[in-house]
């Protein structure tokens, strides 16, 4: 499904996923658009699959070092081997609880990097320090009829501003 409004110039698609290999394929193509300076904001629930789309999208640049969850040390930065992106910083606020601690780790400095990418899980604390061309992926849990987890499925969604 894709949308665009042309006024507001939104790109907005949304899919759904029925197990990881499909979230990979997802990211893989989000991945293929990518350009330097773009910002990725991974949204959603605690062991949703942020970290499972920040991963493809680093196999897509053949990030040697196999992307992991930055719980603990906030930042792990990758450098490329790509003819125009040189770098992928991957951010992982979840234990950030102020816009001071962002700026104590030079949270800035890092969305302004030439050549790179950045996406960063648990972005919410850093929206007012974010420049307005952040792209959003937001990923979702799915329930049944009955109000239960269909577990492995998720919904997965894509804007663009
Ligand atoms: N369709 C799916 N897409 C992505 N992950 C899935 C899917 N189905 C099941 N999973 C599982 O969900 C989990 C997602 O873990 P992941 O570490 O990516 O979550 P996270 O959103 O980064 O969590 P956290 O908030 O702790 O950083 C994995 O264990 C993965 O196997
Ligand atoms: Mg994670």
């Amino acid at each position: 499904m894709q949308e665009k409004n042309k006024k507001k110039k939104i790109i907005s698609n949304s899919y759904v996923s029925k197990s990881i290999f499909d979230t990979e394929k997802i990211a893989k193509n989000i991945a293929k658009n990518a350009k330097v300076n773009d910002i990725y904001c991974l949204k959603g629930d605690l062991g949703v699959g942020k970290t499972v789309i920040a991963k493809a999208i680093g196999n897509f640049f053949n990030v040697n070092d196999n992307i992991s969850s930055p719980t603990f040390t906030i930042l792990k930065s990758y450098n490329l081997n790509n003819k125009k992106i040189k770098k992928i910083h991957h951010f992982d606020l979840y234990r950030i609880k102020n816009l001071q601690e962002l700026e104590n780790i030079g949270f800035s400095d890092y969305l302004y990097d030439e050549d790179s990418i950045v996406l960063i899980e648990w972005p919410e604390v850093a929206h007012d320090l974010l420049p307005n061309h952040y792209k959003t992926i937001t990923i979702k849990k799915v329930m049944n009829d009955n109000s239960e987890l269909v577990e492995d499925e998720r919904l997965i969604m894509y804007e663009e501003k």
